[in-house]
Parts: C-alpha cells; structure tokens; sequence
C-alpha cells in the first residue's frame, strides 16, 4: 500500500475513463504517492473524473491538468506549476499516446507527423522539461527520480497497416534508452511498458478499425483473434498494466534502468 509513499509523479494522458493514464494514477495514489497530477488534452471528463477520484483519494493529492503534451511552453507552465504547488517532482509517465491506421502507401507525412509528435515529441519535451525538477528527487528518495514511458509490444513487430503507430513507438523505445543512458549518472531511472492489448478505448477504437478496413468481421472476432495470440490466451485490463507502471516508479526499482518491461501475456516472445 505504500510503495510510492510520499512521492509527486505526473502521468500524461489520464484524461479518460477506462484507460492506462487514468489507472496509473490511481494505483500510484493507493500506493500512497502524496500528489498525482494527471494530464490531458481533453478536458470533457475532467470535472467527474476529478469529483470520483479526488473524492476517494483526497482533493489535495489529485488533480487533472489540461495540457497538450506535444507543446513545449505547456510543458514549461505544467513544470513550474507542479514545482511551486507540490514542491518538486519524483516520478513522471509519458503515457499520452495516439494511433492511426494506414500503411506506407496511404499514409500522409502529415499524418505520420501528427501520431510522431504525441507518441515520440511529447515524451521527448517531458523528459527535457521535467529532467531539472527529477534530478532533485534524489534528495527525498534513495532511489532518485523516475521516468516511465508507456511505449508498446508495437515498437518491436512490423505492421503492414500502422506504419505510424509503430515507427513512432520504435523511436520511443529508443528515446527511453538513450535518456537512460544520459540521466542514469543524474539518479533519474528511465524505463518502459510495453502494453500487449490492454481493452482501452483507444483499442476498442482500434478494434473497430480493424473491421472498418475489412480485417476481421467484427470486434468481438477481432478481441479473441488478439487475446488467442497470448500464449495466456488473454488481453489485459487498465488496473492489471497499472501494476507495471507502480513498479518501475517505486524504490523496489532503483537498480533498474534502460529495461523494457513486456506486460503483454507472453505475445513479445513469439516473435
Ligand atoms: N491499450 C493498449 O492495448 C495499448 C497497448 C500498447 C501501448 N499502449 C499505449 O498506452 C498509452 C495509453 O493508451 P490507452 O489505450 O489508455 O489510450 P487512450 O486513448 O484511452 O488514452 C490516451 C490518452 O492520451 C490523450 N492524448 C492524446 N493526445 C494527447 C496530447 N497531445 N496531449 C495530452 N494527452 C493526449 C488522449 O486524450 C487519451 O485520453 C498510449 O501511449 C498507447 O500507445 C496501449
């Protein structure tokens, strides 16, 4: 219950009800984290999702911000808001992330462009930008600062049908490992998830575009398809991947850094 006592993490992308971003922060708060700040670009659910969940976890530890995590003035704004308020930073999820079906030939560079910018820019800028306030996290925690990326089983497995999605993924996975390799001396860890097919609403969008564009006669057909290529023969839910996140951000963690950990019922290993 109180593997992330006292700690002060951003997670991008808790915007919405039933996914990652929203799950992530209330697993770090019943693991005792003093302050979550969430973050999204939609702001349509922000006022219930607040009430739910500040009304559970206390008002002063949660809050959800309106950010666009691909502008870097945002950044700035959220960076020095969270650092006058809350005192300083210990632990921040890149979790923001889009996808968009389409290959090579019916992709537009604009579009490859727009999915680039939230899965691999926005990770980018939030490490940069909240590098500083981590790097004081050590003077509060043994373990020091800590960084999670949600990244993807995708940035391992070609895709035909996504090529966006995927390329941007791959160029997370390696942002991951470089800022690991550059902060690992500041005691800032840097790792990633890498989610098999967790029932979001950004998959079960997926989902329907996979029927849309003719590859599978329906979301159902479509969810037991992915859930039978898991040696498991399951998909995941939100709380489930939650975990992995609360592990990387916690002090059992601090020898840990540059790991990509495959939360994915075992499909990772088939290819
Ligand atoms: N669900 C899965 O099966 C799965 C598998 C592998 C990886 N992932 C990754 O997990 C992360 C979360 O996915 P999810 O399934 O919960 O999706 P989701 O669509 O339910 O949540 C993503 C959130 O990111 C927000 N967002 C999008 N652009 C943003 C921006 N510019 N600034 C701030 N917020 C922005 C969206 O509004 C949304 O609330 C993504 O990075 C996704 O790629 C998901």
């Amino acid at each position: 219950m109180d593997r992330l006592r006292n700690k002060v993490a951003i997670v991008t992308g808790a915007g919405r009800p039933g996914n990652i971003g929203l799950a992530v922060c209330e697993a770090f708060l019943r693991e005792g984290a003093r302050a979550v700040i969430g973050t999204d670009l939609r702001t349509d659910q922000s006022e219930a999702i607040t009430a739910r969940v500040a009304q559970k976890y206390g008002r002063e530890r949660f809050r959800l911000v309106a950010h666009d995590a691909t502008d870097e003035t945002a950044w700035r704004r959220l960076a020095d808001e969270v650092a006058a308020d809350f005192g300083g930073l210990d632990v921040l999820v890149n979790n923001a992330g889009i996808a968009m079906h389409g290959g090579i030939l019916d992709t537009s560079l604009e579009d490859l462009r727009k999915v680039m910018a939230v899965n691999h820019d926005a990770p980018f800028l939030g490490i940069k930008i909240c590098g500083r306030l981590l790097e004081a996290a050590l003077s509060r925690h043994p373990g020091g600062g800590a960084i999670v990326n949600n990244v993807s089983m995708a940035s391992y497995m070609p895709n035909a049908n996504n090529i966006s999605y995927h390329v941007s993924k791959a160029a997370a996975r390696m942002l991951t490992l470089c800022a690991a390799k550059e902060l690992g001396p500041k005691k800032i860890r840097v790792n990633s998830v890498h989610p098999g097919v967790t029932m979001t609403p950004l998959i079960r969008e997926g989902l329907r575009g996979y029927v849309a564009h003719g590859l599978w006669p329906s979301t159902e057909a479509a969810q037991a398809a992915l859930a039978a290529m898991s040696p498991l023969g399951m998909t995941s839910e939100p709380e489930d991947t939650a975990h992995a996140f609360v592990y990387l951000a916690s002090e059992e963690a601090r020898f840990v850094t540059g790991a990509c950990l495959f939360h994915d019922g075992g499909i990772g290993g088939i290819y």
